[in-house]
């Protein structure tokens, strides 16, 4: 049901790939209340999917942006900028390890499959905000996607562990920056669903079996967690930033 909370917003959305990617359920949600879409793809294999999306959303801007070429990240936003004028909300919902840093020991992983996380998965944010900045408005709201394994260690989440808590961090500074011009920034943490990028964990069933055990309110869906999504683009949220909002069904909040 629709409540009209983001009539009138612009918003940007980076890492749908697929009717599961989390970014999807956000991107519906957001045009359930009225948001205006833009929508980035990474890579010429995801542009038809992407494309047919941005139709059934009414999506008016979709270009490729990997987050690590510079290229296309001055393409989207110039694009953007003809076509949006000014934004009002970013959603970063990207993410990638190696497949075989999200197994075994962490100990184990390479140097260059850290520096690949913590640039694609944590820093990403800090250039897509330094890209946005310039044409946000006032009361703007930046969010991004995070996990528990930032703060407690969780067994083959492993080099995600280390970027997600950068990522918190990110989220932190960017606030204290952007602050100065009304803008928000925040974080969500959501539990696990099963996407392309939480398959490559080993051990994903193991996790999703004991949220539905653990948390009060047993295992919470993609929906679920595409409301917070609207609640953090809307001025409801206006008085909250720099926080990571923890939607787990309460999982992190029980002892045994
Ligand atoms: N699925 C879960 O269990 C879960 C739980 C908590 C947080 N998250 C986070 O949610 C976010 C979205 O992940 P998802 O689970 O929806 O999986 P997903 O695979 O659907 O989304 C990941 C997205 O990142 C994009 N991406 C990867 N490298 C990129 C690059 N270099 N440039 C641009 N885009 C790139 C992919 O194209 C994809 O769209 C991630 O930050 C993830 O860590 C997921």
């Amino acid at each position: 049901m629709s409540n009209g909370l983001l009539s009138g917003k612009k918003i940007a959305i980076f890492g749908v790939a697929n009717k599961r990617s989390i970014a999807y359920s956000i991107a519906k949600a957001l045009a359930r209340e009225g948001a205006s879409l833009a929508l980035s793809y990474q890579g010429e294999r995801l542009k038809d999917t992407v494309q047919e999306f941005a139709d059934e959303l009414g999506a008016t801007y979709v270009a490729p942006c990997d987050v690590t070429d510079e290229a296309e990240l001055t393409a989207f936003f110039s694009g953007l900028k003809d076509e949006f004028g000014s934004l009002d909300c970013l959603v970063h919902s990207v993410a990638f390890a190696l497949k075989d840093d999200l197994r075994g020991r962490y100990i184990d992983i390479s140097r260059e499959g850290s520096k690949i996380a913590h640039d694609v998965s944590a820093d990403s944010l800090r250039v897509l905000a330094q890209a946005a900045e310039p044409m946000m408005n006032e009361g703007g709201s930046i969010m991004t996607l995070t996990y528990l394994g930032s703060t407690f260690a969780f067994p083959n989440y492993n080099v995600m562990g280390p970027a997600k808590a950068s990522l918190e961090a990110t989220v932190r500074y960017l606030a204290y920056d952007l602050g100065e011009k009304k803008i928000r920034v925040n974080a969500i943490s959501a539990p696990p669903v099963k996407t392309l990028a939480a398959r490559t964990i080993s051990g994903l069933s193991e996790m999703l079996a004991a949220y539905e055990d653990k948390a009060p309110l047993g295992l919470q869906d993609v929906d679920s967690v595409a409301d917070v999504a609207v609640f953090l683009a809307s001025d409801l949220s206006r008085s909250i930033t720099a926080e990571t909002l923890i939607c787990d069904g309460g999982y992190s909040r029980m002892g045994l």
